[in-house]
């Protein structure tokens, strides 16, 4: 039987995931592609530590990254190091030396991603990716393949398990953003340093991904709007109820005429819609396509095995590819070269939303009629209001509107407005809120 052999570089969580699952489903895994995928050997810095996965005797455990880079008898390696140095530059080698590669590292194709799919297609080489969105939800397959013959309109996305927990959490519980994370670190759910995830830099990667696989644009992460979700309080999530909303991170890219809105950023969506049912870690992703209708994807976004299941299917399709001297049979954004251009992206300032507002006030007369003076000059009409009762703890109280559809720079000249009154005591807590995903 014919063998492929693989060489994986970054030994964790992720990759004894690989191992294992390379080990223990050989069997599936040749009765598909009717070949052997070959574990020839890992490369770590760390080599000792025991990762509960029985390796091969004949397979090479090294700290040298230089025993498999360029090695002419590993056709395939995998890159799960993460982050961009030394992933980009090994990612490179590899590619260069016509090795095809698999990688989970969104960081480094939402920076690098065009030059290294650059550096593939020169070579006639694969660097695929389906691990690096969405985890074990083959995401990257659908919109490359499954969809070739919809257009897609919108791609909107729960991406970061580890937000989707704290806002599942903050939501049940009624609990503090400081309170729920840190039990998430506990958990081992969230990082020790969580920045990356809490605010929205780990969905803004796979965003910008989805994004071009979607419009057939390169990779753009500068181009998104990114707020996190460490300024949620639970104050929010009660109005959000008393509204009928939930309130998610959300990913969001559409595609109105030939010009793109990406953004992510704190959400409420309507308690019926699918993705306000998802909760915890996972992950899930809507997409409305032309002939299709909308779709929805869910599943596990992160860990070891799910992750694993996505590195492995993307060795078997590379393995496909080289057995049948194939190379780049599908293109890496899934569109011919050409077709992928620079598209118009919508200024932040000219997004149009609804919107949720939540201001402090000083419990004073005729608070509410300057405040809705000064949306109504900006052209902002109000759909709903709710004033909470006195605060005891002093004299502020929380006066809630839910906003019509207006212009965000509409909006953001009304705050600035509104929030130097004198009646009012702290920052307007302003929230999208999307009804029509
Ligand atoms: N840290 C991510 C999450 C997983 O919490 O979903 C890797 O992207």
């Amino acid at each position: 039987m014919k063998k492929i052999n693989v060489g994986l570089i970054g030994f964790g969580t992720i990759g004894a995931g690989v191992a294992r699952v390379l080990l223990e489903n050989r069997q599936v895994i040749s009765d598909r592609l009717g070949a052997e995928l070959k574990l020839a050997g890992i490369a770590d810095l760390d080599i000792t530590s025991d990762r509960g996965v029985k390796l091969p005797e004949d397979m090479l455990l090294t700290n040298d990254v230089n025993a498999l880079l360029g090695n002419p008898e590993i056709d395939i390696i995998i890159e799960l190091i993460g982050g961009y140095e030394p992933a980009r530059s090994f990612v490179s080698r590899a590619l260069q030396s016509r090795q095809s590669v698999v990688t989970a590292n969104k960081a480094l194709l939402a920076k690098h991603g065009n030059e290294l799919f650059a550096l593939a297609r020169e070579n006639r080489v694969d660097l695929y990716y389906e691990a690096s969105v969405g985890g074990g939800i083959p995401i990257i397959k659908v919109l490359r393949e499954a969809l070739a013959g919809n257009q897609i309109n919108s791609v909107c996305g729960i991406l970061n398990g580890t937000c989707n927990y704290i806002l599942s959490r903050m939501g049940d519980e009624g609990a503090d953003f400081t309170e729920v994370l840190k039990k998430a670190q506990e958990l081992g759910y969230a990082e020790a340093d969580p920045t990356f995830d809490v605010e929205g830099i780990d969905t803004a990667h796979k965003l910008a991904i989805l994004t071009s696989l979607a419009f057939a644009t390169p990779i753009a992460f500068d181009k998104i709007h990114v707020e996190g979700i460490s300024g949620i309080k639970p104050a929010d999530f009660a109005f959000a109820r008393e509204f009928g909303y939930k309130i998610k991170l959300l990913a969001i890219a559409k595609k109105r005429g030939d010009c793109i809105e990406t953004r992510v950023h704190p959400t409420m969506i309507p308690e019926n819609h699918m993705l306000a049912k998802i909760d915890g870690v996972f992950n899930a992703v809507f997409v409305n396509a032309d002939a299709l209708g909308p779709s929805l994807y869910y599943g596990q976004g992160a860990g070891m095995m799910a992750t694993a299941s996505a590195v492995v299917a993307d060795l078997v399709d590379i393995a496909r590819n080289l057995i049948d001297k194939s190379m780049q049979r599908i293109p890496d954004l899934g569109f011919q070269r050409a077709a992928v251009i620079d598209r118009p992206y919508r200024p932040m300032s000219e997004i149009i939303s609804q919107y949720y507002l939540r201001f402090s006030a000083h419990d004073k007369t005729s608070v509410l009629s300057r405040i809705a003076g000064i949306l109504g000059e900006n052209g902002i009409s109000i759909a709903s209001v709710i004033q909470q009762g006195r605060s005891h703890n002093g004299d502020t109280v929380a006066i809630v509107m839910q906003t019509h559809k207006a212009k965000e720079q509409d909006l953001r000249n009304a705050l600035t407005e509104i929030d130097q009154l004198p009646v009012i005591a702290a920052a307007t807590a302003v929230i999208r809120m999307e009804s029509d995903l």
